[in-house]
């Protein structure tokens, strides 16, 4: 029997938790008898024949390691019919039977347009993000937000000894998760996320109320996908009188030792993944709803809503005095 062969890459915003996918994809299709190449740099990589042949000692010593040792890129190229084209043929070339792509919702599309084209793929969830809708959990989400979290913590500390009001900047693109979660970890004084929108005015409220039951520093965390850290930090000040300072995380939030959750679900997914390509399934992509990994039509997952946890928001409104 002609042994088959599995590719796996990364693709669009690095993650961490997706060296421990590759690892679990390497050694799982290794185990299974597949011959497995890591593709580099995404479906860049893909396009210009830029992929080794792994083996179990390849995978070692990356699962406490962020970043993707397989590189990851936005490949414009590949968007366009001719770039697919291209990864085709390389495929046909490589003898490549499938690949595993762990990247976002971008990624799963270019999954998509391969094995429309023959090309079985599975997606794995992989974005700091968590705002991919067909998956509660998306790989490199409780490593960033711990991140996150232990910034602010710091970001405490100087702002309580100054009597000061820090308005801090999370990423999440267009989604509010992270700002959600790291806010009502940090015991922030309101939360302001894209999902729900803001009024400067209740913000200016909810600071005075708690400045009138003695509170004298103050953290509110803004998502990315709001901004106007500065625009918002010069109305406290202006309209409280209390001093305030405006920072924006950044991309620290990207890197880091995966935690144990990011390790595991990732370890999971990325069996899963390499299980449906032995039974020859494409054109899926892998969730965890619950404590179940499951899997979906990827065009089906395409179209899912993610809802935004308003209980949680609103428990977080609250509670914050
Ligand atoms: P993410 O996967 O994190 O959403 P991007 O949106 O940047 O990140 O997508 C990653 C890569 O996936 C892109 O650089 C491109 O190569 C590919 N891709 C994105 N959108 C499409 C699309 N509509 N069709 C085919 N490939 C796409
Ligand atoms: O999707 C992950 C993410 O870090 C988002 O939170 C952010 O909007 C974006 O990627 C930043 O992308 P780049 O690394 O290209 O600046």
């Amino acid at each position: 029997m002609v042994q088959k062969t599995i590719g796996v890459l990364t693709s669009g915003g690095d993650a961490p938790g997706m060296n421990a996918a590759v690892r679990s994809v390497v050694r799982a299709a290794l185990k299974k008898g597949f011959r497995v190449l890591g593709i580099q740099r995404g479906y860049n990589g893909l396009i210009h024949g830029e992929m080794q042949e792994m083996n179990m000692r390849s995978v070692s010593d990356i699962i406490h390691r962020g970043g993707t040792i397989l590189y990851t890129a936005r490949c414009l190229e590949f968007k366009e019919e001719a770039g697919v084209l291209k990864a085709v043929q390389v495929c046909k070339e490589q003898g490549i039977d499938g690949i595993v792509v762990i990247g976002g919702d971008g990624s799963f599309r270019g999954a998509a347009d391969l094995s429309a084209h023959g090309i079985p793929c599975v997606g794995i969830p992989g974005t700091i993000d968590n705002d991919i809708s067909c998956t509660d959990y998306t790989i490199g989400y409780d490593t960033a937000m711990n991140t996150a979290v232990e910034m602010i913590d710091k970001i405490r500390d100087t702002a309580q000894s100054h009597d000061r009001c820090s308005v801090v900047e999370v990423m999440g693109r267009r989604a509010g998760h992270i700002a959600l979660n790291t806010g009502i970890a940090c015991g922030a004084s309101f939360i302001i996320v894209p999902e729900v929108g803001y009024h400067i005015e209740d913000v200016i409220t909810k600071i005075s109320a708690a400045r009138e039951l003695g509170k004298h520093h103050f953290i509110i965390v803004v998502a990315e996908g709001i901004g106007k850290v500065d625009e918002i930090s010069k109305e406290i000040e202006t309209r409280t009188g209390i001093e305030t300072r405006g920072t924006v995380l950044g991309h620290v939030q990207r890197g880091g030792n995966p935690s144990v959750r990011d390790r595991v679900e990732a370890t999971r997914m990325g069996y899963r993944a390499v299980e449906l390509l032995e039974q020859g399934i494409g054109n899926r992509v892998i969730g965890i709803k619950g404590a179940e990994i499951v899997d979906y039509d990827i065009q089906e997952a395409l179209q899912m809503k993610k809802s935004f946890d308003m209980e949680l928001y609103h428990i977080a409104n609250e509670i914050s005095f």
